[in-house]
């Protein structure tokens, strides 16, 4: 009896896990960080102004040990890979909807359930974060 069920319960299990991932995170614009937390992280201001310099500084980051343009690529709309899609950052809705505290949370905790790994900590420093935060802004400012 154990030996059929084993198989029946693991793949209940993962089409479970696959729908409830799928259902968090088929919608771009639902926000990715645990509702618990939303409000406090979506008060989060960038402690450091957008200068030129942090521009220039999370272009580097981004193009460079951030390892972003693998998956975002050059011009910010995502390369194809296998499982969910990445951002398209010149989206204006979802630069919009989404905090600089909410792009920090990202980097510190990837996004569970796909491909977005943890960035802060592992390969940049919470500041390196800040701006390359203010470097995915001007996916769309330099679109108008
Ligand atoms: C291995 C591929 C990969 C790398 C490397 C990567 N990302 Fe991502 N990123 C993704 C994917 C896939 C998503 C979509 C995740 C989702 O829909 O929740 C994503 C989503 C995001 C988002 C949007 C999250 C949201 O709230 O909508 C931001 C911001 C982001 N990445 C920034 C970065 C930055 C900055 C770097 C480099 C420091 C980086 N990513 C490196 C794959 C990657």
């Amino acid at each position: 009896m154990r030996i059929f069920l084993t198989p029946i319960v693991a793949l209940a299990f993962l089409f479970a896990w696959k729908s409830a991932a799928g259902a968090f995170h088929l919608d771009i614009y639902e926000p990715r960080v645990p509702p618990e937390l939303l409000e406090e992280i979506q008060d989060l201001d960038n402690p450091y102004p957008a200068t030129l310099a942090r521009i220039k500084a999370g272009r580097e980051i981004y193009f460079g040990k951030g390892l972003c343009v693998a998956c975002h690529g050059d011009d910010g709309r995502g390369v194809k890979l296998p499982g969910h899609p990445p951002r398209d950052f010149t989206d204006l809705k979802w630069q919009e909807i989404r905090t600089d505290g909410e792009f920090m949370w990202v980097l510190r905790n990837g996004s569970p359930g796909t491909e977005m790994p943890v960035r802060i900590g592992k390969v940049i420093s919470e500041e390196e974060g800040w701006n390359v935060t203010h470097f995915i802004r001007t996916f769309v400012q330099s679109k108008n």
